[in-house]
């Protein structure tokens, strides 16, 4: 990550869930109609990934980033009907599942978190596809360093202070390498606050 600069890999992941809409066979692991809305298909990134899309190694990145996604969203399928009522998807990225939401999320609070500039990068591109972000999401730039100050200031649960039943009601997500940046210290900090 470079301070400043919105995070390359979220453009790959994104372009990955692109090109499974198009280039992939039906049915979609992962159906993402609103991935290609937030790429751009002139840039040198996505040209070069959609020109090698049939080699294996192309084929097996793709996959990894559909199956992680689709995973997760079927996980949260499960949480949900346990009482999960929110939602926190760390190093969101590019990520669509709240702007493409099924009825059955409708009940969620969902959060996304992210490091500032490519948190401010993926808005701009939300506002030029006219994609409105939903009433239950509250979007949140964090720093791996500051994560339970965050989470507490957004409402993510109250983290120092949660009862077995509230603990019960939070899902959480970490795809990539949000938390790249955090000791081991502050790891089990966070996973103490959340899990
Ligand atoms: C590999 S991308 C994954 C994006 C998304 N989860 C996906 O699968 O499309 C990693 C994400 O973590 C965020 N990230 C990486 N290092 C970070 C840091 N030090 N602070 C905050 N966010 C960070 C990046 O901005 C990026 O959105």
């Amino acid at each position: 990550m470079q301070e400043n600069q919105p995070s390359r890999t979220s453009i790959y992941a994104a372009i990955f869930r692109a090109l499974h809409q198009t280039v992939d066979e039906d049915p979609k692991i992962l159906a993402d109609w609103i991935a290609s809305r937030l790429i751009d298909v002139s840039s040198g990134d996505y040209q070069v990934r959609l020109a090698e899309c049939e080699q294996p190694r192309a084929r097996v990145a793709r996959s990894n980033i559909v199956l992680r996604g689709r995973y997760a969203e079927d996980c949260l399928g499960e949480a949900i009907a346990r009482g999960v009522r929110q939602f926190l998807v760390l190093g969101a990225g590019l990520e669509t599942f709240a702007y493409r939401q099924p009825p059955w999320a409708s009940a969620l609070q969902i959060f996304e978190a992210d490091h500032p500039a490519t948190q401010a990068w993926k808005k701009e591109k939300l506002a030029m596809a006219g994609i409105i972000p939903p009433p239950n999401l509250t979007l949140s730039r964090f720093r791996p360093t500051q994560i339970v100050t965050t989470l507490r200031r957004i409402g993510f649960s109250r983290v120092e202070h949660f009862t077995p039943e509230q603990a019960r009601q939070r899902y959480f997500i970490e795809r990539g390498d949000g938390l790249a940046g955090l000791d081991g210290g502050q790891v089990t900090q966070l996973m103490r606050a959340i899990v």
